[in-house]
């Protein structure tokens, strides 16, 4: 029964952890963003912020893994009220979908109207090199595909449709909008497909061709289900990862170290596309 209740989650638990953040809070923030392995320092340059760590918000996931400290952060960035997420729980960390998903409607049920994803993800198209970003086009919810929806359950119609559309998810005129600003900022950055695994362990070399076979550009153990989530409720949607690794050039072994290592070295380029993007949205 405890299993059934931690999978399907109501209003009510959406209501209590906002509730928790609202009061927390002097900021009414639109946009959320969660920032994924190694790319935190972003929330650094937030200001008038106020901090609240995970644990202490009723119901909210906590992340296990190191480079994800987990915390909100709630203040302004380029002019604009934000809410960021300083890391994120997996569900390889054992929670279920609807508990890693808690987040995003949270963040909805504060008000928040467009989210920016973000994550380190590994490369399996042959151009891509360990730095580089990728805007996300589209995405393969492998996992999904499999049973593991955080939508499966009750549908509550008041949070969004039984059967969502997952045509544009990534919006087209952020989309747009972004390349304009990594162009004008002389940013280079990739248009892929992400495919979410549930990790944690990395992908085989044969598991890398079946992956690029079915069209993927880069793959990580996060994001889609958040998407998913977030389209559900009406969001818009950003997405970009930062490439850590290449899974594309074989024979290299991949270690949660290195994917730290190439968000530390890549947030310069990043914080200053995703705070070009924020100036002009
Ligand atoms: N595979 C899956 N997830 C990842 C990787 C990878 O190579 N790098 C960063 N996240």
């Amino acid at each position: 029964m405890e299993k059934m209740a931690d999978e399907f989650l109501t209003r009510a638990d959406y209501t209590q952890s906002a509730r928790f953040v609202a009061t927390h809070t002097k900021h009414q923030p639109k946009i959320g963003m969660i920032l994924g392995s190694g790319l935190n320092p972003l929330a650094d340059e937030i200001a008038q912020a106020d901090i609240i760590s995970y644990r202490d918000i009723p119901g909210f996931p906590v992340s296990t893994v190191q480079g994800h400290t987990g915390e909100l952060v709630i203040g302004n960035l380029n002019g604009k009220s934000v809410i960021a997420m300083r890391g994120r729980a997996h569900f390889y960390e054992g929670y279920s979908m609807q508990r890693i998903t808690l987040p995003i409607r949270v963040m909805r049920t504060l008000g928040v109207e467009t989210l920016i994803v973000t994550n380190a993800a590994g490369g399996v198209n042959v151009n891509y090199r360990a730095g580089d970003l990728m805007l996300i086009t589209d995405h393969i919810n492998f996992v999904g595909m499999t049973g593991l929806n955080p939508l499966r359950g009750p549908n509550d119609d008041s949070l969004g449709p039984r059967f969502p559309d997952m045509t544009n998810a990534y919006d087209p005129i952020l989309r747009a909008l972004t390349k304009q600003v990594a162009a004008d900022a002389k940013i280079q950055l990739h248009e892929g497909v992400y495919v979410m695994l549930s990790g944690p362990s990395f992908e085989s070399p044969a598991d890398v061709n079946f992956i690029r076979m079915i069209g993927a550009d880069a793959v990580g153990m996060s994001t889609v289900s958040e998407v998913i989530v977030a389209r559900h409720g009406g969001m818009r949607v950003l997405g970009v990862s930062l490439i850590s690794n290449s899974l594309a050039h074989a024979h290299e072994l991949v270690s949660h170290e290195e994917v730290l290592a190439a968000g530390k070295a890549a947030v310069p380029q990043f914080t200053a596309l995703i705070k070009g993007v924020m100036a002009r949205m």
